[in-house]
């Protein structure tokens, strides 16, 4: 293969090629009056100019969610955490650092008709930050604050809102319990929940298992399989919902 991949193999029917060629052009056709806004990735929230506090998070689920909505027809911009990810040509790729920045650039991009909010966003940031390198010593508290919940601002400004507004739930324990109290504390059309305490899923894995969580009280469980696929049924099913 082009892709360096070897062994046996047999090349599909060429009307299943031409089926799929066809599907994928309408798509792009019918997708490209829709504006869809990704945020990805970790936020830093610095200490002192050489410190922060971050959350763990690679950007991957989040990417391939913009690069399977991009592909798809849709006007996509992606507003990044740091990440050591590659970006679609594509796709507008905004990088940020802190929470604040997230936010700002959320309320620059919008509106849009669908947002998802895959970003591991840090639930604090430091009260005062040191304008200088605090220098060592034998304890040191921090004084920490609540950062704006970004998903939640966009979910309650009906101004803003786009009509889907879909969220992820990352836990380690009460999967799905958790992930409807956010559901509806975050005002969000789906919440889409991962277990991050499976070494297999979640943070920095190439795969995961997720289950949509539908504000009608329905949920649908996807599979262990690749991001990259799992983005696919995701943006599928957004097309579904707003065509
Ligand atoms: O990046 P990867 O390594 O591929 O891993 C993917 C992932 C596990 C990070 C991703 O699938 C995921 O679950 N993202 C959400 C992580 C998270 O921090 O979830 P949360 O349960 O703390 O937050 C719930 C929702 O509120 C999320 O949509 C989050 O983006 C949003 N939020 C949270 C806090 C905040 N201040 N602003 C927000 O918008």
């Amino acid at each position: 293969m082009a892709c360096g991949e070897y062994g046996e193999g047999k090349m599909s029917e060429p009307l299943k090629i031409v089926d799929e060629l066809n599907q994928f052009f309408l798509n792009q056709s019918q997708n490209k009056k829709f504006k869809a806004l990704v945020t990805a990735g970790p936020t830093n929230e610095y200490i002192d100019p050489v410190r922060f506090i971050t959350n763990k998070s690679s950007g991957k689920q989040g990417y391939e969610l913009a690069k399977c909505l991009s592909k798809k027809g849709f006007d996509t911009t992606l507003i990044s955490g740091p990440t050591n990810l590659e970006v679609e040509k594509d796709i507008k790729l905004i990088e940020v650092e802190t929470a604040d920045e997230m936010l700002l650039e959320t309320q620059k991009n919008l509106p849009a008709n669908v947002a998802v909010f895959s970003a591991a966003v840090a639930d604090f940031k430091i009260n005062k930050k040191y304008k200088e390198k605090i220098k060592k010593q034998v304890s040191l508290n921090l004084n920490l604050e609540k950062n704006v919940d970004i998903l939640s601002y966009v979910s309650n400004h009906n101004s803003i809102r786009p009509e889907l507004v879909i969220g992820f739930a990352a836990e380690t324990d009460n999967v799905e319990n958790n992930a409807e109290t956010k559901l509806n504390n975050k005002n969000c059309d789906w919440i889409i929940a991962n277990d991050v305490s499976n070494k297999k899923i979640g943070f920095n894995s190439d795969f995961n298992e997720v289950t949509i969580h539908y504000s009608d009280k329905n949920k649908e469980k996807l599979s262990y399989k690749k991001k990259s696929e799992i983005s696919e049924e995701i943006v599928d099913r957004i097309i579904t919902q707003i065509n």
